[in-house]
């Protein structure tokens, strides 16, 4: 098969990295790729819808696995589609659910699939989203309903908060487009987990659950990140929970696409609450999650090329891969100021590990000249993957392996995986 893959972040470099292990890969090209993924396939600097359908009928490609939710967004995966070329990853319609939040809380509503409660208020709406900030109990949440890079979630403490959020979105336009129109709802109190679910659109596969940490400091303070570790399996996830969000959330939601004439096609990525009331949808995202990838893929053993393939042409064949009973720590290194603002060309040592159960996934790194330099805020995802399910020994050996890698001005958090023990 020759596959092209989407995308130049560490989630891409997880992907490619688990994509390779399939003896049907006869040629992987990263469009553009990292200086990771370059040790894997053929990283090839090109963008746009038009130019990668060409570059995809020039090089008899099988398969499009699209790994960021922007071009999902945008509408990739239909002019693959329309020139007979298979796609793992949703219609532009149905990337909606990542897209555009008031689209899946009314689907969640119409639906009965548990969230927090909620309003949505356009611009026009000003004066009556205040009236019911007013009447509203505190925390409070404000998302921009458009893609806004993680940073389009404002948690308001107080009324005074809350105005100020609004007027972020409505009057200082810190959004952009994302913040047109906005969504208030209920703050939700409880553990977050990542339910990554491959479908084919009516039947799908739930990867072994994760659990993101999207702070930059210990303890879950400070500014939210794309996501600072992630671990996995997250035993928070119990069989028993899990089922309940299947049976609640995710079997409902493929079907709500599908009553939607939407049908969803890639990987579902639920992330959930799990509160007294019973597990809650925080939000979904149309694609795999960054950095859990990088934790969830290492656990799978089987042909992970071939559970995409056939969910991407619509005959799910679950039994292509299973949990191979590890676990998973992924813990980035991030450019001093992240996430902020930070410099960037720097020269990064101790990438040459050469120990199996650690595996460094770029992320923000470029190459010059045969060396490797900061590129980025998140650069490095530095992962354990062990035999065992022991997330004590999986952190241990994870941060045993960011303790040889080194950048100016390089930090971490050094908690990743430690929720674990909180339950
Ligand atoms: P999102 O981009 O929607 O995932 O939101 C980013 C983060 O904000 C989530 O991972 C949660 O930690 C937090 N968050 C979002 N919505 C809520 C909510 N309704 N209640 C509590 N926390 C929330
Ligand atoms: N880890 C959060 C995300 O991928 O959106």
């Amino acid at each position: 098969m020759n596959v092209v893959l989407i995308g130049s972040g560490g989630r891409e470099h997880a992907l490619a990295f688990k994509i390779t292990e399939s003896f049907k890969l006869e040629k992987l090209y990263c469009l553009p790729g990292n200086p990771g993924t370059s040790n894997l396939g053929e990283n090839i600097d090109i963008s746009g819808n038009e130019n990668i359908l060409e570059f995809c009928i020039a090089n008899n490609i099988d398969l499009v696995v699209i790994g960021p939710e922007q071009p999902l967004v945008e509408g990739l995966a239909d002019i693959l589609r329309e020139n007979k070329i298979s796609v793992f990853g949703p219609s532009k319609l149905a990337a909606q659910i990542e897209g555009d939040k008031s689209f899946s809380k009314s689907l969640m509503k119409k639906y009965n699939i548990p969230t927090a409660a909620f309003e949505v208020f356009d611009k026009s709406d000003y004066n009556n989203a205040l009236t019911y900030l007013k009447r509203h109990n505190y925390p409070v949440v404000i998302k921009a309903f458009g893609l806004a890079a993680g940073k389009g979630v404002l948690i308001c403490e107080n009324y005074d908060d809350a105005v100020s959020g609004l007027n972020d979105c409505f009057k200082n336009n810190t959004f952009g487009d994302a913040g047109e129109k906005v969504i208030i709802e209920e703050f939700m109190v409880g553990q977050e987990a990542s339910i990554f679910a491959v479908t084919d659109g009516n039947d799908y596969l739930i990867l072994p659950a994760a659990q993101d940490h999207k702070r930059i400091y210990d303890g879950d303070k400070g500014k939210n990140t794309g996501g600072m570790g992630a671990y996995a399996p997250a035993p928070l996830v119990t069989d028993k929970l899990l089922k309940e969000i299947t049976g609640k959330i995710i079997s409902p939601t493929l079907s709500a696409m599908k009553s939607e004439k939407m049908i969803y096609n890639g990987c579902l990525y639920a992330g959930i609450m799990i509160t007294e009331e019973g597990p809650k949808v925080v939000e979904f995202n149309c694609r795999f999650g960054d950095p859990e990838t990088q934790a969830v893929l290492p656990l799978l053993e089987g042909d992970f090329l071939e559970l995409l393939y056939s969910a991407a042409n619509g005959k799910i064949d679950k039994s292509s891969v299973k949990y191979n009973g590890g676990s998973s720590v992924c813990v980035v290194a991030v450019s001093g100021g992240y996430p902020d603002k930070y410099e960037k060309g720097f020269e990064i040592t101790g990438l040459n590990i050469s120990d199996n159960e650690i595996m460094i996934f770029h992320a923000g790194t470029k190459e010059v000249k045969g060396s490797i330099l900061t590129n980025g805020g998140r650069v490095l995802g530095i992962t354990s993957m062990i035999k065992e399910n022991d997330l004590k020994l999986a952190k241990q050996k994870a941060y045993e392996g960011i303790s040889k890698i080194n950048f100016n001005k390089m930090f971490y958090r050094k908690d990743i995986s430690d929720k674990a023990k909180l339950r």
